[in-house]
């Protein structure tokens, strides 16, 4: 199972999210999960050191002739339970071979959790934003990450994308609310996850996944 979550706007929680999600997953099951980054902050997320080598920009950015079996092997275990495809340090482009990586990732018998980070709007001639819209296409769920934000439900009419849920982030004082995103969105909230000072330590501290807030925890466990 293939899970993708993306944002339409920075900071919004993606990498949060996407880290605390792949955790559980790999938890709950036999099989440890797969947390690929295309942002690249899933280490500091979770405390671990920045890998060293080819990451998942370098095997876009090779040819055809290292096949998708290199792919595993760039994955390093990085918390209990989960394993990452960590970004590299090129810089992100190579739709094709993203179409490749994408399959790959479908016929891995393991829950896959990608942190695809912000879809940018149309014309999204941008390399990167390629690759995203791939892997978000080959994806078997999608799911949006937002704030109750006027600017960023507008942003995620104008993307092109329906996602098939919205991880609602959600801050104290905003006047939009669950029913408000569902409304304008078309899709269900699928989890609420509040704001809250404990996340924000743990992800300082890089403790999110040894210890895993409840606020955010029980929310994302019952929605997964
Ligand atoms: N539920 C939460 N409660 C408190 N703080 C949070 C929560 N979710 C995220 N944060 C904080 O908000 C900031 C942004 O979170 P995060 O990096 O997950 O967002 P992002 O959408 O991945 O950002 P980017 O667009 O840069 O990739 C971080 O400082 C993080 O600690
Ligand atoms: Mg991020």
């Amino acid at each position: 199972m293939t899970l993708a979550l993306w944002s339409v706007k920075g900071g919004s929680g993606v990498t949060v999210v996407a880290a605390a999600l792949a955790a559980l997953l790999g938890r709950r099951g036999d099989e440890d999960a797969v947390l690929v980054d295309l942002g690249g902050d899933v280490p500091a997320v979770l405390g671990a050191p920045e890998p060293d080598g080819p990451g998942l920009s370098e095997w876009l950015a090779a040819d055809d002739a290292v096949g998708p079996a290199a792919i595993d092997r760039l994955t390093r275990p990085v918390a209990d339970g989960v394993d990452l495809v960590w970004r590299g340090r090129r810089s992100l482009g190579g739709a094709a071979r993203a179409e490749v990586l994408a399959a790959h990732l479908a016929g891995l018998e393991r829950p896959v959790v990608i942190d695809l980070g912000v879809l940018a709007p149309p014309p999204a001639a941008d390399p990167a934003d390629e690759v995203r819209r791939m892997l978000l296409d080959r994806s078997d769920r999608s799911w949006l990450v937002t704030r109750p934000c006027f600017l960023s439900l507008r942003r995620a009419l104008g993307v092109g994308r329906r996602p098939h849920g919205v991880v609602l982030v959600a801050e104290d004082g905003r006047a939009l609310g669950r029913t408000d995103v569902e409304d304008v969105l078309g899709v269900p909230v699928i989890a609420t996850v509040p704001v809250d000072a404990a996340v924000a330590r743990a992800v300082d501290a890089g403790l999110l996944a040894a210890r895993l807030p409840a606020t955010i925890g029980r929310p994302l466990a019952a929605a997964a």
